[in-house]
This record gives structure tokens, sequence and C-alpha cells, in this order.
């Protein structure tokens, strides 16, 4: 009894200092708030900030503005909320590379570089900055059944989509400015291979180069799926396609070779042998002993 009141005293206050040490303030020094972004804010870098907010922000905080956070205590803030953004670039940044309770530290498992983006498209979302973002002045028309299409240029490995909408007078025309990704299948995950600036042009074109070393099948197929990246605009709009125009590979079966794994005639010769010696001695010991039995007897009838 004495025990256990003991055990309890030492949790409550190891409890009480827990919470002292968590209610302690986020402390960014001065110098550090003063930092700025040395990204612009473009559609470019917000885009790319979107990216490494997904994989790396999301599964805590949330959708920007959406305020769906994971509910942990303290609860990570809605970093979209114009309440969180009234920080400066150089706070945001600091609680970001240090980290604090729950938040882990950003320092070494994100660049400098991804750092800043993240803050780009966080302050994207700021009422106050939203006029500021560097957009280039395109204004698509209003249009609806938008599609990717595309040109294959098997000899030269280049790809071409070309993305358009149906305008309301019922002629398609092409969007401009619209980022597109290019995704092969692999055995782990996809490979994008549009590159950085994978825009769509006035005619709402985008031409890719295939990568000439890329290896696909036995006949050199690969799966395509080319979408846009960004699907807030227009939704999940992605056009699949089976390509012959990679590497034709012939991957060797495993179990073609003499190997451990391989099936019975396919076994390394030393185990066939040792295993064929073993069944071999097994039996001569077997046939000694019935033969020495057998002169025993012999010898007794005998004498
Ligand atoms: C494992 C969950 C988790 C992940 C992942 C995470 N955070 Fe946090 N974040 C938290 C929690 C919890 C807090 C609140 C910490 C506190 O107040 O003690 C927080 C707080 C913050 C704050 C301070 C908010 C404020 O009100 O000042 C910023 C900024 C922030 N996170 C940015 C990010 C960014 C950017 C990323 C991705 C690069 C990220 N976080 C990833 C859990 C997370």
């Amino acid at each position: 009894m004495k025990n256990l009141s003991t055990i309890l005293a030492t949790l409550v206050l190891v409890f009480a200092f827990m919470n002292s040490a968590s209610a302690e303030d986020w402390k960014v020094s001065a110098t550090a708030k003063k930092k700025l972004n040395p990204y612009e804010l473009s559609k470019k870098n917000i885009s790319t900030g979107k990216k490494v907010y997904q994989t790396n922000c999301k599964s805590c905080h949330g959708d920007p503005t959406k305020a769906n956070m994971l509910p942990l205590v303290p609860a990570p803030a809605d970093l979209g909320s114009q309440n969180f953004l009234v920080q400066s670039d150089g706070e945001i940044y600091h609680k970001v590379k240090v980290g604090k309770g729950a938040m882990p530290t950003f320092e070494k498992t994100l660049n400098d570089e991804s750092k800043w983006m993240v803050i780009a498209y966080l302050r994207s979302f700021d009422k106050n900055k939203k006029k500021a973002v560097v957009t280039k002045a395109v204004v698509n028309p209003e249009v609806s059944d938008v599609k990717i299409e595309l040109d294959i240029d098997s000899e030269h490995k280049k790809l071409k989509a070309h993305l358009t909408g149906l305008k309301k007078d019922g002629k398609r025309a092409g969007l401009e400015g619209i980022e597109l990704s290019f995704l092969i299948k692999r055995a782990f995950g996809q490979l994008d291979i549009s590159g950085e600036e994978a825009y769509t042009d006035a005619k709402g074109e985008l031409l890719i180069q295939f990568p000439t070393d890329l290896p696909g099948d036995r006949e050199g197929q690969v799966d395509l799926t080319i979408k846009i990246t960004d699907e807030d605009e227009y939704g999940v709009i992605e056009e699949k396609r089976v390509l012959s125009i990679a590497v034709p590979t012939n991957p060797k079966n495993p179990l073609d070779e003499r190997a451990m794994w391989g099936t019975r005639a396919n076994a390394p010769i030393w185990i066939i042998a040792s295993y064929l010696l073993g069944v071999i001695g097994i039996w001569s010991v077997i046939f000694l002993v019935l033969f020495q039995v057998f002169q025993l007897s012999k010898m007794r009838t005998k004498s």
C-alpha cells in the first residue's frame, strides 16, 4: 500500500513536470523572426511546397484551412488559418526547424529549400499576401470535359500532351500554364519523368523527352499515366497508356540457374553430391550390419 502511494506520487510529479515543459513557450529569437523567405511566392514554388507539405506535414496538420488536423494535445495548428499566418516567415521557419513535443524537428529531414517552399505554400493561404502571388497572367476560359491527348514520337522518344477543355460555345480550347505529371509505373511506386518545368504552353501543349535509357519489359513496354498535377482546379484528370518506347529487357529467371533456391535438377552440385554420399553411406552401413549378422548365424550353425 505504501509502495503504491509512492508510485502514484511519483507519477503525479512526472506528469506535472511534463506539462510544465510543454507549456513552455516556443521561443523564437528576434533575429530568427526577421528571416525572410528567399524564394518568391511563385506558382511553381507553391506547388513544390504543396508536395512537400503533403508528404511531411499533412498526416498531423491536415489540409490547410480545413481544420482537420490530428487530435493531439497540444493540437497541431491549422497551418492555413489566418490566426496562424500572422506569424512571420522566420518564425514559422524556426518552428519547423526545431520542432517541439509531438511536432518533429525537420532540421535534417527537410533541406532548407523544401522548408521555404512549404512556407511559400502556406503563405498562399494568407489573405494579406494572396495578391502578392506571382502568377503568369494566364486566364483560361471556363471549360468542361477537360482531357489530355497524347502524341508519341517513338523514334525520338518524345511525348506531346495536349490539354484541352470544351468551351461554352462548343469549341475545344487549349489550357495554358497547367502543370502535368508524367508517371511511369515501376516495381515499387511511380517514376515522375516530367521534370521541373512541366507546364502547358499557350496551345495547351507540353513536350516531354522520354528517358532514353529507361528499361521496360521484354517488349520495351511501360505503363504511363499523364495527369494534371494539381487536382484542385479541374478534379482528377488523367490519361493512361501502354507505350512501347522503353529499352527492352530480358529479366533472368532466378530459378533457371543453379542455386540454393533452385528446383531439384538445379540444386548446386555439392548439395546433390553430399546428399548422394549420405544415402550411399547409410545404406552401406545397413548392409554391413546385415552381412555381419548373417556371418554370425552361419558361425553358430557350424559350431
Ligand atoms: C507528428 C505530427 C506532426 C507532423 C508530421 C508535423 N507537425 Fe507541426 N506540429 C505538430 C504539433 C503536435 C504541434 C503543436 C506543438 C506544440 O504546440 O507543442 C505542431 C506545431 C507546428 C507549428 C507551430 C504552430 C503555431 O501555432 O505556432 C508549425 C509552424 C508547424 N507545426 C509546422 C509543420 C510543418 C511545416 C510540418 C511539415 C514539414 C509539420 N509541422 C509536421 C505535429 C506535427
